[in-house]
């Protein structure tokens, strides 16, 4: 979908999706590019969106927790987190899950580290990351079935 709209120049993207748009999906966790709470794709590249202006965007592709499934059914990364209880309090998990759909779509030969390395970015405060890359490995033998 297209968006157009006039904002001043310091608004941040997360903002933008957020109270422009109303994609409450993307969370902001920190506002100091620590936590991942925030990410998005932008033009297939994962980014975190409280350190990218919005103006930075305009005509790029970007991608936000919303976009990653169709009608109300959950995307086979969204139902690997939920079949191995990798979320508790849910509020780094759209971060993890765009994150997640970024490592799928460019890696092909996953290892719980390469995993590990590639969320090293989003934080977590609740579940201890086991399940989370638990959940991405699943996620990936899934997508490959
Ligand atoms: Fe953007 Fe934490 S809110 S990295
Ligand atoms: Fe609570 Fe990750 S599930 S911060």
């Amino acid at each position: 979908m297209e968006y157009e709209d006039e904002v001043e120049p310091r608004t941040l993207l997360v903002d933008f999706l957020r109270d422009n748009l109303n994609l409450t999906g993307t969370k902001i966790g920190c506002d100091t590019t620590t936590c991942g709470a925030c990410t998005v794709l932008v033009n297939g590249r994962s980014v975190k969106s409280c350190t990218m202006l919005a103006i930075q965007a305009n005509g790029k592709e970007i991608l936000t927790i919303e976009g990653l499934s169709s009608d109300s059914k959950l995307n086979p990364i969204q139902q690997a987190f939920k079949d191995n209880f990798a979320l508790q309090c849910g509020y780094c998990t759209a971060g993890m899950i765009v994150q997640a759909h970024f490592i799928l779509s460019h890696e092909r030969d996953l290892s719980e580290e390469k995993v590990r390395d590639m969320i090293h970015g989003n934080i977590c405060r609740c579940t201890g990351y086991q399940n989370i890359v638990n959940a991405i490995l699943d996620a990936s033998r899934r997508m490959r079935a």
